[in-house]
């Protein structure tokens, strides 16, 4: 019991922290959400490798200037299941892009594996999107049974690329602050100024650089930092299901043998 309060507490916490304490309004309230399709949704569904390193390079790029992913240990990025760069190139790919502020040399250095990626925080800075894409997912679906987000994915990603694509080109000025008119934000309004326009990166796969694609590659680096053991689960899930189907029908079949005699008016069944 205590163990669960801590756990709640513990992700309570996190969530808190992931949403930079503002706006906290899940997707769904008044945001209008596109269905995007991604590699990962369904019970087999996978991360594609090559669409996590295209949606690093937008993250790196685009985003990492306003936006920390404080949770993420820059490692991760050669794991199995996630952009799988090599060692090296994980190496290489800290050094280049991120800086640390390192205690012991009282000074920052630049960053190795084993440093999480920055934080960022600050004026006009963003709120950090470790766990963003889990923050803003959708549980719509039947009485939240989440059988609708088995299938067609849980709704964090479809909400990031949303976002970022959910531009009018309309702008207002409150109190000296300028806010741009977004048709995903729950609200309608956003502090953060339209990103991607079309040729912003340019992708080392030749993959065209469109906004959609730009929205949509990053959301899905994001749904990884997010949860990066989704295959994992699923792939325990879909055994967990098969196991129980097997079992119930042995259960089934070893029940009937068992009864057939006594329907059948026989002689009782020798154990
Ligand atoms: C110039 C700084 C800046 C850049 C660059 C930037 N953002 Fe933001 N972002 C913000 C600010 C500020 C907010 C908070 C907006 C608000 O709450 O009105 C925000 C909010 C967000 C949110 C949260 C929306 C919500 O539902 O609360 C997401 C997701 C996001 N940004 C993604 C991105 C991505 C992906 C990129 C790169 C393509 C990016 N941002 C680039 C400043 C930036």
């Amino acid at each position: 019991m205590k163990m669960i309060r801590k756990l709640t507490l513990t992700a309570i916490t996190a969530t808190s922290l992931a949403l930079g304490g503002g706006a906290a309004i899940a997707a769904g309230e008044g945001g209008h959400v596109d269905d995007y399709a991604f590699s990962f949704e369904g019970p087999f569904g996978k991360y594609d490798q090559q669409q996590l390193q295209r949606g690093l390079k937008v993250y790196t790029e685009a985003c990492s200037a306003c936006h920390g992913l404080r949770y993420v240990p820059i490692r991760t990025l050669a794991d199995p299941g996630g952009p799988s760069y090599s060692e090296d190139e994980v190496r290489a790919y800290a050094a280049e892009y991120f800086e640390v502020f390192d205690e012991e040399l009282d000074d920052y250095r630049p960053a190795t594996p084993a440093d999480h990626f920055p934080t960022v925080s600050g004026d006009g800075m963003g709120p950090d999107l470790s766990l963003m894409a889990k923050a803003r997912a959708g549980f719509h679906g039947p009485y939240g049974l989440g059988i609708s987000q088995l299938f067609r994915g849980i709704g964090g990603a479809e909400y990031i690329t949303s976002y970022l694509l959910g531009y009018t080109g309309e702008e207002d000025e409150v109190a000296g602050q300028f806010l741009y008119e977004n048709t995903a934000f729950s609200t309608g309004w956003v502090q953060m100024a339209p990103q991607l326009f079309e040729g912003l990166v340019e992708y080392d796969d030749g993959t065209p650089a469109t906004e959609e694609q730009m929205a949509k590659d990053v959301a899905a680096f994001l749904m990884w930092t997010a949860e990066p053991k989704m295959m994992a689960r699923k792939q325990a899930g879909v055994i967990a299901v098969t196991l129980l189907v097997l079992l119930t029908t042995l259960l089934y079949l070893a029940n009937k043998k068992l009864w057939y005699p006594v329907k059948h008016g026989g002689k009782q069944a020798r154990l």
